[in-house]
């Protein structure tokens, strides 16, 4: 058995569960291929189970390899496969029910895997697939948000808002978007034309009649969010299933939905990244070997952009 480097866990728990070990090296199976994993992109999920706050949904068997998000270039292909050959620069958004990204190599189902923006590096492009996806299958697959449309976007900062913003901006929207006092001008040169500091105003003070709320906090956000939507508009979440009586009052729609890997929008999204109208934002590159303190920064739940790590330097 061939061996490699990567971060796995044996238990939940806080980020000290996590340790860069020897691990077997993966062979790709049926309509698999075998991904040199050259960047991994960190998101919210990865620590959430990590800490077991899935376990009831979605239990794991230990030892887990973590990160569903990576960059990297084919190494091999597994049999049934056709759509790449060894050498071919790759991104992908690997399934979470398997093991992840944070890993010298991964194996992935070929239909997972798209040919990665040409003009960007890996850690760029590792920060792209899970967040990007999130966000377009959310306003657009879900949302239906079309040109000339208003869409309010809460957590516009983040990861998943910070693609969010620059997708509506690309389809002519006109984008609210709120964050802390810390962003503001942030959201600004992200294209955001009405920026909100949660913390300074209420944004249901300050936003009226928009088609679509994207919601990317839950809680408290949510719940105050019915009343700037216009009638037959939608709110549409990724955090919490918003109230469908809540909707139904309102006289307006409600979603909640998980993102599923999908290779031609990766494709698509990867030809918005290379004609400069999409960018990535990595606001923190980190060696796999600081995998722990990686898990610390999303934790605080204020990241800017992206944090990604580098697997191969
Ligand atoms: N359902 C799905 O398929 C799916 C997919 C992806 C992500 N998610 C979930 O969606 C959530 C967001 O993911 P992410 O990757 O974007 O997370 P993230 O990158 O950690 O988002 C952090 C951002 O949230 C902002 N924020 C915190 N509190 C806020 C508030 N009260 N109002 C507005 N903004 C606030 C922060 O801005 P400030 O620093 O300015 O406060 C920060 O920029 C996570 O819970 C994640 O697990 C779900």
């Amino acid at each position: 058995m061939e061996y490699m480097k990567a971060v796995r866990i044996h238990q939940y728990g806080g980020p000290e569960v996590l340790v860069f070990e020897d691990a077997p090296r993966p062979v790709p199976g049926f309509a698999e291929v075998l991904i040199r994993v050259h960047a991994a992109g960190i998101n919210p999920i990865d620590w959430k189970i990590r800490a077991g706050h899935l376990k009831d949904v979605r239990p794991y068997a230990f030892p887990l390899i973590l990160g569903w998000d990576l960059s990297g270039v084919v190494e091999a292909i597994g049999p049934g496969t056709g759509k790449f050959k060894k050498g071919d620069e790759v991104y992908s958004r690997p399934d979470s029910a398997r093991n992840g990204a944070y890993a010298e190599y991964i194996t992935v189902k070929e239909s997972e895997v798209a040919v990665k923006p040409r003009s960007i590096d890996h850690v760029q492009a590792g920060a792209i697939p899970l967040a990007c996806l999130t966000a377009w299958q959310a306003i657009f697959d879900t949302g239906g948000l079309s040109a000339g449309q208003r869409i309010l976007i809460h957590g516009a900062a983040g990861g998943v808002g910070s693609f969010a913003v620059q997708l509506a901006k690309w389809k002519g929207a006109y984008v609210i978007g709120t964050a802390s006092a810390r962003n503001q001008s942030y959201l600004r040169e992200l294209g955001v034309d009405e920026p909100i500091d949660y913390e300074k105003d209420r944004f249901e003070d300050l936003v009226r009649s928009v088609e679509v709320v994207f919601d990317t906090i839950g809680g408290d956000t949510q719940k105050r969010s019915w009343k700037v939507l216009q009638k037959g508009g939608i709110l549409v979440s990724i955090a919490a299933p918003p109230s469908a009586e809540e909707a139904a009052k309102s006289g307006v729609r409600q979603a909640f939905i998980l993102m599923t890997p999908n290779s031609s929008e990766l494709t698509e999204i990867a030809k918005l990244v290379d004609i400069g109208k999409l960018k990535p934002v990595v606001e923190t590159v980190l060696p796999l070997t600081d995998a722990r303190r990686a898990h610390e920064l999303s934790q605080t739940g204020h990241t800017r952009g992206k944090i990604v790590l580098r697997v191969l330097s």
